[in-house]
This record gives structure tokens, C-alpha cells and sequence, in this order.
């Protein structure tokens, strides 16, 4: 296991839309247990997509606190239900905070690191980080969303990242 340099904005990687996985080989769940690693060590982290490691595929890791954490390979929202307006901010874009719409709950299906097909109906800080990994895969950073322009501002770097 290691951890991995986390890429910043301008970082193309960060603009790419990453490559659907189709196997999850050895390299693959190596990148997994990386990644979980990378996201353990950034203090007030809560998920990251491969990307922001420099992998343009489709794999993200969610870790909340006093939550079971989650793998995702080729994840997909498949509903969104309601809206709501909430403070966003991203280990990629460290040292800031902006507000952003984002749905009230999302289904999203996709498989874990052994292959097998999950199903997650999510709401509240598990629904924005699925919401905001998934973006990442499509080479959207929150401050891309128009409404976060207005809003952003400087925090302290070890706040809550996605
Ligand atoms: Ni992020």
C-alpha cells in the first residue's frame, strides 16, 4: 500500500472522463487499497476518485466517519430525489468551501473491489459524496457548478474534503 499524491486543480487528469473498468485486476484493486490509504491520511477527508490520483478510471472510495466505508468500480447514478443547497469543498481544490445544489438523496449502482454488483440508496453527507465522486470521474469539480462561483471562500486546508 501507499499513499499517492493527490492532484490539484489546474490538473488536466482533474478534467478528463475517466475510462470504465473492465476488469478489476491486480492493478485495480492496488489503486483500491491506495487510494483508501491516500483518503485516510488527508485529515477531514470523507471520499476520492481515482483521478485525483493521477487514474483516469472509474473508481471512487467514500469514507465517513463512523460510516462503513464504500468501494465503488463503475459507479452510476441511477436517481436523484429532491434538492438542497450545502457548503462543498475538495482535496483537490484545497483551502476552500463554496455552496452547491445537490439532491436530497441518490441511488446509485455500481460493483465493489470483488466484482459483485451493488445497489446504494444514500441521503444527507453519503448522497453529496457520491454526487461529488461520480462528478469527478466525469471531469467536473464542484467549483465547475455555476452557483459554487458566487459562494466560494477560503477555509482552513484541513476541512472537510471530497
Ligand atoms: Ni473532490
Amino acid at each position: 500500500m501507499a499513499v499517492r499524491q493527490i492532484r490539484t486543480a489546474p490538473d488536466p487528469v482533474l478534467k478528463r472522463k475517466a475510462k470504465k473498468v473492465h476488469t478489476i485486476d491486480g492493478s485495480v484493486k492496488k489503486l483500491i487499497r491506495d487510494m483508501l490509504e491516500t483518503m485516510y491520511a488527508e485529515p477531514g477527508r470523507a471520499g476520492l476518485a481515482a483521478p485525483q490520483v493521477g487514474v483516469s478510471l472509474r473508481v471512487i472510495v467514500i469514507g465517513i466517519p463512523e460510516e462503513e466505508e464504500i468501494v465503488l468500480v463503475n459507479p452510476e447514478i441511477v436517481r436523484r430525489k429532491g434538492e438542497r443547497i450545502i457548503d462543498e469543498g475538495c482535496l483537490s481544490v484545497p483551502g476552500y468551501f463554496g455552496q452547491i445544489g445537490r439532491s436530497e438523496s441518490v441511488t446509485v449502482k455500481g460493483r465493489d473491489q470483488t466484482g459483485k454488483e451493488v445497489r446504494i440508496k444514500a441521503a444527507g453527507l453519503l448522497a453529496q459524496a457520491l454526487e461529488h465522486e461520480i462528478d469527478h470521474l466525469n471531469g467536473k469539480l464542484y467549483i465547475d457548478h455555476p452557483e459554487v462561483r458566487e459562494t466560494l471562500r477560503k477555509v482552513q486546508p484541513e476541512e472537510t474534503g471530497l
